[in-house]
């Protein structure tokens, strides 16, 4: 591994994932290929080395072209529409970056005989009910709820059917809700945070008890290194870190540190999904990975910190994002 193209390297997992490699493994060269959306922000990059394309993964000759141009050996697949909630509000982008961008890499996979690993997220096993002992596991049956989901399951789908046919240098991993800085405010924690900041509400969908299992993004992104490093080709590894959490004890959470601010119940997202759980044996005890960054109160004093000091990012596009939420009864 030396030369690694990372698609979507200028969103939330991205970015950090590009600053996790400057710091942990300072002698690979990043490429990161990214169409910055709504969702990407080259400002996410500062402080790193690295070539950047402002391109789209549904343009297959573009990816030929930076592939040969940087002699990339391998490529770590980001890139996604990734929110649930513009999911359900217009499907067509996540069907064709989730599913034809993911086909394109692997196509190129094939094409240049290089490694792939392809992110993947906990919501293709769809739902668990609040009181089910069970978590996810590798070998949980396929059951998305949401277009989003729907559309990370087929490329998965895809993933998986190169492997056996074409035996590709691939590995998959699912995991599960990511928190830490850079995250986009559209999400639930950034969200309730610069709320807070610009005197607005807590915002909680339904009767707030759905369930997430947290993970500090520089967590998922050890992961991500320690498969690249030490994964077997052609299997799928679940991470997570025993972080399970109603969203109202989340909020509670950030509560402690404004305490002024209300929580407001609004409309449910439709078809909302009650619990994700995961079951990490399989990496812990393959590969020897462990979750570190597990204080909850000192994660988000952290977190709480870069939005205040970042408000360069995010401030400008606030009020248009609560306008859009407002309209949607949210
Ligand atoms: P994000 O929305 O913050 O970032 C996505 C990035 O992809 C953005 O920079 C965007 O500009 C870029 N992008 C979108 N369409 C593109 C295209 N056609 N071509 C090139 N670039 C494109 O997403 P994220 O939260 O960082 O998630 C990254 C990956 O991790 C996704 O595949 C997601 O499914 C997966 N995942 C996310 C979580 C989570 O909690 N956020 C958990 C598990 C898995
Ligand atoms: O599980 C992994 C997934 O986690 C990733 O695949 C997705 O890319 C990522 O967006 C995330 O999906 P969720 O739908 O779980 O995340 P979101 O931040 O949108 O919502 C988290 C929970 O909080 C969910 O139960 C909905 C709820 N919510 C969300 C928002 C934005 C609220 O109660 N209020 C809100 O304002």
């Amino acid at each position: 591994m030396k030369n690694i193209l990372v698609t979507g390297g200028a969103g939330f997992i991205g970015s950090n994932f590009c600053h996790y490699i400057h710091e942990h493994r300072p002698e690979l060269n990043l490429v990161i290929y990214d169409k910055l959306t709504y969702a990407g922000n080259i400002e996410n990059l500062q402080g790193l080395d690295y070539d950047f394309y402002h391109e789209d993964i549904c343009d297959i000759e573009t990816l030929r072209e930076v592939v040969k141009q940087h002699n990339v050996d391998t490529i770590v697949h980001f890139a996604a529409e990734s929110h649930n909630d513009n999911s359900l509000n217009g499907p067509l982008p996540f069907i064709t970056t989730n599913i034809i961008g993911t086909y394109n890499l692997l196509e190129v996979t094939r094409e240049f005989n290089l490694r792939l690993h392809h992110v993947s997220t906990d919501e293709v096993y769809g739902d668990l009910d609040l009181d089910d002992p069970s978590k996810f596991t590798e070998e949980t049956n396929y059951n998305p709820s949401s277009p989003y989901s729907a559309s990370k399951a087929s490329a998965d789908m895809l993933v998986r059917a190169w492997v056996r046919s074409f035996d590709i240098n691939v590995t998959i991993s699912n995991c599960s809700n990511n928190w830490g800085p850079r995250q986009h405010i559209e999400k639930l924690l950034p969200r309730q945070i610069t709320n807070a900041l610009t005197g607005r509400p807590f915002k909680l969908y339904g009767d707030g008890l759905n369930v997430r299992d947290w993970i500090h993004v520089d967590d998922h992104n050890s992961a991500l290194l320690t498969i690249l490093e030490k994964g077997k080709l052609g299997e799928t590894y679940l991470i997570g870190a025993n972080g399970e959490k109603t969203n109202k004890e989340m909020i509670e959470l950030i509560q402690e540190f404004f305490p002024d601010t209300p929580v407001e119940y609004v409309k449910d997202r439709a078809g909302h999904d009650r619990r994700y759980a995961i079951d990490y044996a399989k990496l812990k005890n393959e590969l020897g990975w462990e979750p570190v960054k597990t204080d909850f109160r000192k994660n988000m004093a952290e977190l709480i910190q870069w939005y205040k000091d970042n408000t360069n990012i995010w401030l400008k596009e606030k009020e248009a994002i609560e306008n859009n939420y407002k309209s949607k009864g949210q």
